[in-house]
């Protein structure tokens, strides 16, 4: 595997960092490069994980080649950029060429299954986001429906999830374009996630982001990856407790077990651990996008989503 990439350079390029992308503004178009940093519980972690900005942009590039969705990606050829070799050679294969969209400041969150946030708001009132579900659900319990959760996009600190009426009342979305992220995220939604279940894998919830171009609404962003998604395995999938999530959970637990108090900065994490975790990433990537492997057999085929 490639060496490990904290932290991207090109010089004189304007750049935002984000927690685990750089994002390096051409202009019209952004090259948008998956570093290999981890978060975990807000925090950037100080150890990389090998493979993983590699994984994600695979991911996400896979997705976007099938839903049925407008979307940002242009192209993974970075020789568009008239940049020196010598610079574009360490981003080759974590980055996309992407369109710039004027971002709607939101993260238009779907869950098919009762967990996180979600889980702990049902337990206080009955209801996710303000929408009433009904009585005796469980922690995962997957709901008759998937339903769309939407959040702010903070800044800093924790998104805040808000009710859809909130999001209507926004002026900056209105009635019109809410029901329009609602149903594309809902769709979308549905199309991956059918076609993971028949990988073996669960998307309980994910996160999608669209930003306005021209006056249409296009998917932007990281999509249906263990980054923006929980992912279960199915064959651990247990109603009434938390399954372990794909990705991250060996992170976690080790964080938590570490003394680390949650609230300075984080510790390095040791060798194992990092290789437990690259290995999730690689068998999230390889479940998902392997040709002829189905968990049963309604078909494995790939141009399900494709227009
Ligand atoms: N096509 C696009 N146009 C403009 N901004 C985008 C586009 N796609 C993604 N972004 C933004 O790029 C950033 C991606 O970096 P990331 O590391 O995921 O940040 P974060 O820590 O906010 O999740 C996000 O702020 C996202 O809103
Ligand atoms: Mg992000």
């Amino acid at each position: 595997m490639s060496t490990v990439v904290l932290q991207s350079s090109i010089p004189d390029v304007p750049v935002k960092r984000g927690k685990v992308r750089d994002v390096y503004d051409f202009g019209d178009q952004l090259l948008f490069v998956a570093t290999d940093r981890i978060s975990a519980f807000d925090y950037i972690l100080p150890t990389g994980i090998p493979g993983k900005g590699e994984l994600l942009t695979r991911i996400s590039q896979f997705w976007f080649d099938r839903l049925s969705v407008e979307n940002h990606f242009l192209t993974t050829d970075l020789g568009r950029l008239s940049l020196p070799a010598e610079v574009t050679e360490p981003l080759q294969g974590r980055s996309m060429i992407v369109r710039k969209t004027q971002v709607v400041p939101y993260e238009c969150v779907v869950r098919g299954y009762l967990a996180g946030s979600g889980w702990l708001e049902y337990q206080q009132s009955g209801t996710v986001c303000g929408i009433s579900l009904p009585a005796g659900l469980q922690e995962s319990s997957q709901l008759i429906e998937p339903i769309f959760t939407p959040a702010t996009k903070a800044e800093e600190g924790h998104d805040e999830n808000i009710s859809f009426e909130q999001m209507q009342a926004d002026d900056q979305i209105g009635v019109e374009l809410a029901e329009q992220l609602r149903s594309l995220s809902l769709r979308i939604y549905a199309e991956g996630a059918e076609h993971a279940r028949k990988r073996g894998i669960i998307i309980a919830d994910t996160k999608f982001e669209f930003g306005l171009l021209d006056g249409k609404v296009i998917l932007i962003d990281e999509v249906l990856t263990p980054d923006s998604s929980r992912f279960w395995p199915q064959e651990k999938y247990q109603v009434g407790c938390s399954p372990a999530s794909y990705d991250k959970q060996f992170v976690r637990n080790w964080l938590l077990a570490s003394g680390w108090d949650r609230n300075s900065s984080p510790p390095e994490l040791p060798s194992d651990v990092v290789e437990q975790t690259a290995a999730k990433y690689s068998e999230a990537f390889r479940k998902l996008t392997e040709t002829g492997r189905c968990t049963n057999d309604q078909g494995s085929s790939f141009s399900e989503f494709a227009d």
